[in-house]
């Protein structure tokens, strides 16, 4: 043999090690956590015990012993679930064995610890949404057949050694969606919020009433789900003067509603309810015609856009209808917010109304530079219906719109007209979700080749860009103390079934999922996209959901 070829021989052969050196451990953990450190070593999970510090909340205990049972059905070997008195300050003392999810007060909100060692695998929370986080990551760090509904005994059940300290960046981690220009089931909402919860995502706004569709059961007045919830068709695609004729509707009984409710807090999720107001409304004026400002007759919207016609605030009777539907909502839904829209309402109807003219003389109100009479009387509209709620003991939050004229104290923006009413806001001491077209409009297009593409609303917001949304970008740390959160919206008008929803939702809510969690410094791009490819792909796959494989 010859010198070279030797040589070259024993290159080759060492090629695996030099590169088995340099390979770093990886996680494919999305949200990436705030601090990951490898050490050396696996832990075998596969019959493992898995106990519980009983100091924990019956919440988080129910969650722990679920995925105790799903270890076991996956792995072929049972994992024991206990609840052992004095567990915990074992596991602090870091001489447990097996899994330890264990109590401490100290760890932050909605944060955890994970200490993986040879023998231990000890998980620190101090709330529920802690218990749920850890559960996520630990099973991200599990071959991707944990979230199947099949034993897969032949798979390496084993936890890299690591150390995770990890905490959200924003308390408000929302995901929005449109029921009303399509409907989707109870089941499919559901759907939705398992997804949501797997990227740690806790508020779930949803968008029930509008123009084309009122989807909530309001006992008081019957016709809004009776007239108000069905439509005489729906315009085609891009054609505005079509109507493909056939009757489209549905809405969620207050039972229903209930249920969903009770299925997302399981999921660490509340939901904000939104009855867009005053414009958006010609559904309730199609159930109700004595609500707009004109003597006719309303129906239900075919087509999209912004109508003209809004409820009149000239009456008092349209309050007393807003006030007894907004005593139901605040009845049904346990969240401290009621989302009231205000967004898109041409006031023009107003300018011509008698009695809304007269309202804005009786009030005393003056257009000036700043805001015409017809936005400041929206602003009365808004800031009487925050304190009709307040006594109800709920929060406002509005799109920037409520902003027009002046906003009353203890309002909440959502940004969706870019960042700029979000940063006013902010720096005139209002707290604000940011929500930006730019960053967070999941109906746009998210790929080039719109050809290819089903038929969205336009634009192009592809996942990078909203991988690179930061929600506080250029704020002094005093005003971004006022950014609650950051929100990704689903508006429907072209998705009219489930699995187009899951292909515009999907990736680019997990994108957004990191804008939400993770600090400046732990975005990478390329780490994210190499985590989709290489696993969440296959676990959406595993999950049953539709999404983009293009990532753009
Ligand atoms: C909105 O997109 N009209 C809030
Ligand atoms: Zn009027």
């Amino acid at each position: 043999m010859k010198l070279t070829k030797a040589i070259s021989i024993i290159i080759a052969g060492m090629l695996p090690i030099i590169a088995a050196a340099k390979e770093l451990p990886t996680i494919h953990v999305v949200p990436y956590p705030q601090s990951v450190e490898f050490q050396k070593g696996t832990f075998k999970v596969n019959g493992a015990a898995m106990n519980c510090d009983p100091a924990l909340d019956a919440d988080s205990r129910a969650a722990v012993n679920k995925f105790a049972s799903q270890l076991s059905l996956v792995t072929g070997k049972v994992s024991s679930f206990a609840t052992p008195t004095g567990v915990g300050s074992v596991a602090a003392k870091g001489l447990a064995k097996g899994f330890v999810f264990y109590k401490d007060a100290s760890v932050p909100e909605e944060g955890y610890s994970i200490i993986v060692t040879s023998k231990s695998v000890a998980v620190a929370v101090s709330d529920f949404h802690g218990t749920l986080y850890a559960i996520q990551t630990l099973k991200q760090m599990l071959p991707e057949e944990v979230f199947g509904k099949k034993p897969a005994p032949d798979k390496a059940w084993k936890l890299p050694c690591i150390e995770i300290k990890d905490q959200p960046r924003y308390g408000y981690r929302g995901m929005h969606l449109d029921c009303s220009r399509h409907f989707f089931s109870v089941k499919e909402v559901k759907k939705y919020l398992d997804v949501m919860a797997f990227y740690k995502m806790n508020r779930f706004h949803w968008h029930l009433t509008d123009d084309q569709g009122w989807r909530i059961e309001i006992k008081q007045y019957p016709e809004l789900t009776q007239v108000g919830a069905y439509r005489d068709g729906t315009m085609i695609k891009k054609d505005w003067n079509s109507n493909d004729g056939v009757r489209y509707g549905g809405y969620y009984t207050q039972e229903q509603i209930k249920d969903v409710i009770a299925y997302a807090a399981k999921l660490g999720i509340t939901i904000i309810p939104e009855i867009d107001l005053p414009g958006h409304m010609v559904a309730a004026l199609a159930s109700y015609p004595w609500l707009g400002c004109k003597d006719q007759e309303y129906s239900v919207w075919t087509r999209w856009g912004i109508s003209k016609d809004v409820l009149c605030v000239g009456k008092e009777s349209t309050f007393e209808f807003l006030q007894n539907v907004l005593t139901e909502v605040a009845e049904l839904f346990p969240s401290e917010y009621i989302h009231i829209g205000g967004d898109e309402c041409p006031r023009t109807a107003w300018e011509q109304c008698e009695l809304c003219q007269a309202k804005i003389k009786e009030l005393g109100i003056v257009g000036d530079e700043h805001a015409s009479a017809e936005a400041r009387l929206q602003n009365y509209v808004t800031s009487r219906l925050q304190s009709y709620l307040a006594n109800l003991g709920k929060k406002i939050i509005g799109w920037d719109e409520i902003l027009e004229g002046e906003l009353a104290e203890g309002a909440t923006v959502m940004s969706w007209r870019g960042t700029k009413g979000g940063i006013q806001a902010a720096n005139a001491g209002f707290d604000v979700v940011m929500t930006p077209t730019t960053y967070c409009y999941l109906d746009y297009y998210q790929c080039e080749e719109k050809d290819d593409e089903p038929l969205a609303i336009g634009g192009y917001l592809p996942v990078s860009k909203c991988y690179s949304c930061d929600p506080s970008e250029g704020m002094s740390e005093e005003v971004a103390k006022h950014i609650l959160g950051l929100q990704a919206n689903l508006w429907t008008e072209y998705i009219a079934t489930n699995e187009h929803l899951e292909y515009m939702l999907l990736p680019r809510m997990i994108a957004i999922s990191e804008a939400q969690w993770c600090e400046l410094k732990n975005k990478d791009f390329d780490r994210f996209k190499t985590s989709l490819e290489a696993k969440h792909f296959g676990i959406l796959g595993i999950m049953g959901y539709n999404y983009c494989k293009k990532i753009q």
